[in-house]
Parts: C-alpha cells; sequence; structure tokens
C-alpha cells in the first residue's frame, strides 16, 4: 500500500508538471483527488487494513492529499499568471502610435479656380449666365459676326453634329443668348463659364474639351478703359497684388477693337531666364477681350448708338495652371490623386 501511494504521488507530480493550461491542471485534479479518483480509490481500499497499520497509512495518505494540493495549487497559479503575462503581451495598446489619418476628397482645382472667378466677379456685381454646349450654329458663329463662310471660323475647328449644330467652340454664344433674352438695350454685367470643345490634338497644351468664362458688359458709355480696368483688377485679384497686365492688339469677328490680354508672370515676375512658366519672357497670354462689335449688338436687339460694351472670354485651365505652375494640361483629365489632392 505505501509502495502505491508512493507510486501515486510520483506520477501525480509528473502529470501536474506536465500541464500546460488551467483546463488540463483541472482534469489532473478530478482524476487523483476528484470523487472517483486515484487517491480517494486507495482510501476506500484502507478498510482492509489491520487496526494498527489503519493510522499510519492513513497519515501517510493524507501527507500524499496534501502534498499534491499544494503542487496543484503552486501549478494554478504558475499557470495563471503565465495567461495573464500572454493577455498582457497580446492585447498591447500603443498609445503614443499616431491615428490614422481619414482621407477626405476635396473639389478638383478646375472647380477651386472657377469658384474662385466667380467669386471676383459676383463681388462687382456681376450675374453668372449659362448656355448649352450642344449650341445651334447661329448662336456659336452667326450671331457672333461670323457668317457661314467666314474665314475665322477656321480658327476653331469644330465638332458638328448636323450642319446647324455643333458642340461650342467658345463660351461667346451666350453673349447673344443673354442680350437676347433681355428687352432691348437692357444693361448686362455677366459672365459665363462653362466647358467647350474643339477638334484638337490631346497634348500638354492642348485638349478636344476646356473651359471658359466668357465676359459680357453691356451698358450706356462703356469703353475700352473699363475693360482694362476691369482686367486689370481680375488679375490682382486672383493672381496677387503685384499682378500687371498688358494689351495687345489681336483680332476678333465679334469685337473692335480686339486685344489679347497677357498678366505678368505670378512665378517670377519676369525675373529669371529660364521659370518654367514664362520661359523667362516674364508675360503669360490668358484672354481675348475687346468691345463689342456694333454689329453682335444689332443682331441681337441692341442699339450701338444708345449702349456700348466689352467682352472676353478666359481659359479657365489656363489662368489655374499659371497661378499654380502646372506644365501639362492634362493633368486636370487624368484625375491622378497624387495631383489632386495638392490642391
Ligand atoms: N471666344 C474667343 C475664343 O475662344 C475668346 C474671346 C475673345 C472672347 C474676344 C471674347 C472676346 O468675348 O471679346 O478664342
Amino acid at each position: 500500500m505505501e509502495r502505491q501511494i508512493q507510486q501515486l504521488r510520483e506520477s501525480a507530480a509528473k502529470l501536474i508538471g506536465a500541464a500546460t493550461d488551467l483546463k488540463e491542471l483541472d482534469n489532473v485534479r478530478v482524476k487523483i483527488l476528484g470523487k472517483k479518483g486515484e487517491l480517494t480509490g486507495l482510501l476506500r481500499g484502507m478498510s482492509q487494513l489491520s487496526a494498527e497499520e489503519r493510522p499510519k497509512i492513513g497519515k501517510i495518505v493524507n501527507e500524499a492529499r496534501a502534498q499534491i494540493e499544494q503542487l496543484i495549487a503552486d501549478k494554478n497559479s504558475e499557470l495563471k499568471a503565465q495567461d495573464l503575462q500572454n493577455k498582457l503581451a497580446s492585447e498591447k495598446i500603443d498609445v503614443t502610435l499616431p491615428g490614422r489619418k481619414i482621407h477626405c476628397g476635396h473639389l478638383h482645382p478646375l472647380t477651386l479656380t472657377l469658384n474662385r472667378v466667380k467669386e471676383i466677379f459676383i463681388n462687382m456685381g456681376y450675374s453668372v449666365e449659362e448656355g448649352p454646349e450642344v449650341e445651334t450654329d447661329y448662336f456659336n458663329f452667326e450671331a457672333l459676326n461670323l457668317p457661314k463662310d467666314h474665314p475665322a471660323r477656321e480658327m476653331q475647328d469644330s465638332f458638328y453634329i448636323t450642319e446647324e449644330i455643333l458642340l461650342r467652340t467658345q463660351t461667346s454664344p451666350v453673349q447673344a443668348r443673354t442680350m437676347q433674352k433681355n428687352p432691348p438695350n437692357t444693361p448686362i454685367r455677366m459672365i459665363a463659364p462653362g466647358r467647350v470643345y474643339r477638334r484638337d490634338d490631346y497634348d500638354a497644351s492642348h485638349a478636344p474639351m476646356f473651359t471658359q468664362v466668357e465676359g459680357l458688359v453691356v451698358d450706356k458709355g462703356i469703353t475700352f478703359a473699363d475693360l482694362k480696368g476691369t482686367l486689370d483688377f481680375f488679375c490682382k485679384q486672383f493672381f496677387g497684388e503685384n499682378a500687371q497686365i498688358r494689351m495687345r492688339p489681336s483680332f476678333f469677328p465679334f469685337t473692335e477693337p480686339s486685344t489679347e490680354v497677357d498678366v505678368s508672370c505670378p512665378i517670377c515676375h519676369g525675373k529669371s531666364a529660364d521659370c518654367k512658366v514664362c520661359h523667362g519672357s516674364g508675360w503669360l497670354e490668358i484672354l481675348g477681350a475687346g468691345e463689342v462689335h456694333p454689329d453682335v449688338l444689332k443682331m441681337s436687339g441692341y442699339n450701338p448708338e444708345i449702349v456700348s460694351g466689352f467682352a472676353f472670354g478666359m481659359g479657365v485651365e489656363r489662368i489655374c495652371m499659371i497661378k499654380y505652375a502646372i506644365d501639362d494640361l492634362r493633368m486636370f483629365f487624368e484625375n491622378d490623386v497624387r495631383f489632386l489632392s495638392q490642391f
């Protein structure tokens, strides 16, 4: 009997030592100390012992039980400590890590530019007009003093849909539309932003679709000086206080006299021979303009003896490229987020 107890002690110690988690340890406990356990089984066998042996063996069994219980308790706290350690390691949070950035979209650079242009003109009391992108030959050309066989039509290679309908090549048709919407000689101060289409190549400075802002002011006594002052003010607002404008004589069928307007380079201010934007010239063309041709007023029901006006048409991609030193027009249309996210 003593030997059996000794063996049980040894095998219990081994099993307890080998347990790798609390559940396994509990199984060992039940197997040895439980109601049907091995040690309990030995105790039952004691009834067959003699009266002298009983207390002696009883003592040994109790000692063994106490020892095994101690081993289990020790192992139990060891496993619990280990459990806690594992938990701490696996659930560790580094509170000093920076948070994850939430990527947020924003307006396209062309939209931002258009919004700014609108803001500047609205502050000067202009209204914002719209016209259709699918336009009639009449509004796109004829009402602007470009009859059917006019050679200047070739300046703008057009996408025709039928003989009489095309994708507008400029925002200028909105001039005629706005005048015709009004009773004759009603004063007008409007801009008309929008997309225009031309059969152009697609390269760093051309695209078959781009954006313009048209401007038209008609009233009694409007002069070329008003045009100059307005454009000068606009450029200072848009490009910065130091911006200057330069007017060169030009030709457009719907204005007389006509001019092309340059802005001083806002990047190098004309001071760098190898400027990426102006290439050393110091000036950048941004728009066409002029005094509204009397025939254009007449065709839309206005009387050039009573009112006069000025008009301009500017490239929105162009002023955006100049302002932000963008060297490829295609960037606006290719939606590369590395580009777009810089605005
Ligand atoms: N429509 C012209 C173009 O697209 C630009 C232009 C020039 C508009 C003179 C005007 C203007 O209103 O007066 O090339």
